[in-house]
């Protein structure tokens, strides 16, 4: 009931060239699924040429992150506002890359899951526990409450239309992935921590993403389950051809 909702962050890779031949591959050879939605998140430099080049298709494309003003002076920033003005239609927030290199607290995603839906962008809202604090056994506490932080003050009308990825940090371009069954357990506890925060219908609602090394050898299991609706996808999403096979096990 839920649609998938498979997205490719390219981080801070491709040439130009690389990612137009990549979008025209895929805007060619997606198939129209009912079942998922595609959603590639570039360099932020690429976002206008590809949101251009993905138009009249079914391919989503997403920010890595944004500023929360409408505008002003912030050198170096982008907002939401010209995110929307572009054809961008989602925003990855609280990334652990952002929380950890850049300093993207709980608040400031707060503050910017606020201002993509004031703008019409979809949030997808990461939250992921480091591996110290899995192995003292605190994940379902770091997570429910980076979710419980950056819902605060959403409206009920709104929280089902984000998207969560829950990305332990240990996980992401390490190669190793939490067992389907470990994603899904946190996956569940995230959609518990929603189902408190709105109710059932709201939690049944929201899209929950898994990321973490996804690559087409393990997407089947990870989807198989019932509190993942997709996935969040770092090195796959780099090569057209891995990616397209992420989509079709959506599909
Ligand atoms: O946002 C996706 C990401 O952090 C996972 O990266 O390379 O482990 O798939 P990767």
């Amino acid at each position: 009931m839920r649609k998938r909702i498979i997205a490719g962050n390219w981080k801070m890779y491709k040439k130009a060239e690389e990612a137009r031949s990549f979008m025209k591959e895929l805007v060619d050879t997606v198939p129209a699924s009912e079942n998922v939605e595609t959603v590639i998140c570039p360099p932020s430099l690429y976002l206008y040429e590809l949101a251009e080049m993905t138009k009249s298709s079914t391919v989503g494309i997403g920010a890595q992150t944004m500023h929360e003003a409408k505008e002003g002076a912030f050198t170096g920033e982008i907002s939401p506002k010209m995110l929307t003005d572009i054809g961008v239609g989602y925003v990855i927030l609280g990334h652990s890359e952002r929380r950890q290199y850049f300093n993207e607290t709980d608040e400031a995603v707060n503050r910017k899951v606020h201002a993509a839906f004031e703008y019409g962008l979809t949030p997808i809202v990461c939250v992921g526990e480091t591996l110290e604090e899995r192995e003292a056994g605190k994940t379902v506490d770091i997570v429910a409450t980076q979710v419980k932080k950056a819902f605060e003050g959403i409206a009920d009308s709104l929280a089902p239309t984000a998207v969560i990825a829950y990305e332990p940090i240990w996980a992401i371009g390490t190669g190793k992935t939490a067992t389907a069954e470990n994603a899904n357990e946190v996956c569940g506890a995230i959609r518990n921590t929603i189902s408190e925060l709105y109710g059932k219908d709201v939690a049944d609602a929201l899209r929950i993403q898994y990321g973490g090394s996804v690559k087409p050898a393990n997407i089947d299991e990870l989807l198989s389950m019932e509190h993942i609706d997709g996935a969040l996808v770092g090195g796959a999403s780099l090569e057209a051809a891995s990616f397209l096979k992420l989509i079709e096990a959506g599909s």
